[in-house]
């Protein structure tokens, strides 16, 4: 009985030490966040279950659950202990949401937090920052979902400091993942940023975010001209057609499917090199142009 009020104080003192600390001005282009609400056990290997009052549509899968990892990513069906990365495409049979996957341990220093919003300041910025890179949606954000990493170490290398954030938008149909990055300590562990879904129809590294040696460039690189923002539309397949005009020096007979499927290979190859998602290219007409 005296150890468990000894354990009860010990508890209620951490806990109003980090509520000293809540409302602080959220750094650089980070959603806010707080260090108490939903922060995450101190512990190695933990995984924190959350019920969403809204469901979220991944890549046309619905989830009313999420888990949030202490190593770094967001996981939907069970928890995940997995602090090293499996490189897309994993091929594996579930969706991971992976801002920063490495081995974390914030025992020593760092704290997880999340929030859901439903309403708000928070809502309204979501909104005109979805509009602002989408601008062809007239979306309007119903639903917020902010992770953060906030100084959080690597596992054996206690005062390393890495801040990181995902947050998920929904409108109840439309989905968006905004990953932010602040100062990201380099490691020599494995690492990786981005996503992964069942059987990796769907995928997205962010570049030079497999080597840790890198990793510190997070927080300058961007898909939408802000540094250390990486957004994704996230909700279902989405069909572009798209002309391609290529010059090919070794195939005479491009209506072979065996040569436009080497070529179709090799331009889905280049596309994600150059920063896009993976992605399904069918091929609708081949055509053949005099140079
Ligand atoms: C995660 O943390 C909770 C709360 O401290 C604890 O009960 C649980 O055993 C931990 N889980 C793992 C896998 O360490
Ligand atoms: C909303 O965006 C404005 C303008 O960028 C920013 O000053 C404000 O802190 C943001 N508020 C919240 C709650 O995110
Ligand atoms: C990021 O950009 C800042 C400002 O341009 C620069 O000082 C810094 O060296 C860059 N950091 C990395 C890791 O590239």
């Amino acid at each position: 009985m005296r150890f468990l009020q000894q354990h009860l104080l010990l508890l209620v003192s951490v806990l109003s030490l980090n509520q000293g600390t809540t409302a602080q001005k959220a750094p650089g282009n980070f959603y806010p966040f707080d260090s108490v609400a939903g922060s995450i056990a101190v512990e190695d290997e933990n995984s924190t279950y959350v019920g969403l009052s809204r469901p979220f549509v991944f890549f046309g899968r619905l989830y009313h659950q999420l888990y949030v990892n202490n190593n770094g990513h967001l996981s939907f069906i069970q928890p995940s202990t997995d602090f090293i990365p499996h490189p897309p495409p994993s091929y594996r049979g579930e969706d991971i949401i992976a801002p920063l996957w490495t081995d974390i341990d914030i025992s020593p220093n760092g704290v997880i937090s999340y929030k859901e919003y439903t309403e708000g300041v928070v809502l309204a910025n979501a909104t005109r920052d979805i509009n602002l890179y989408f601008p062809d949606l007239s979306f309007t954000a119903t639903w917020v979902f902010v992770a953060t990493w906030h100084r959080v170490a690597y596992f054996l290398q206690p005062g390393t400091e890495s801040s990181f954030q995902v947050v998920l938008i929904s409108d109840g149909y439309l989905s968006f993942v905004l990953m932010n990055y602040e100062d990201v300590a380099p490691t020599a562990d494995l690492v990786l940023a981005g996503y992964d879904t069942v059987n990796s129809a769907r995928y997205f590294v962010i570049p030079d975010s497999s080597d840790g040696n890198s990793i510190p460039n997070l927080k300058n690189s961007s898909n939408v001209n802000v540094p250390g923002r990486w957004v994704f539309r996230v909700d279902s397949e989405q069909e572009t057609v798209v002309g391609l005009r290529i010059r090919v020096t070794s195939y005479s007979d491009l209506t072979e499917s065996g040569n436009i499927l080497f070529i179709r290979e090799k331009v889905k190859q280049e596309l994600v090199d150059r920063g896009l998602p993976s992605m399904e290219l069918k091929v609708r007409r081949v055509e053949k142009t005099t140079p």
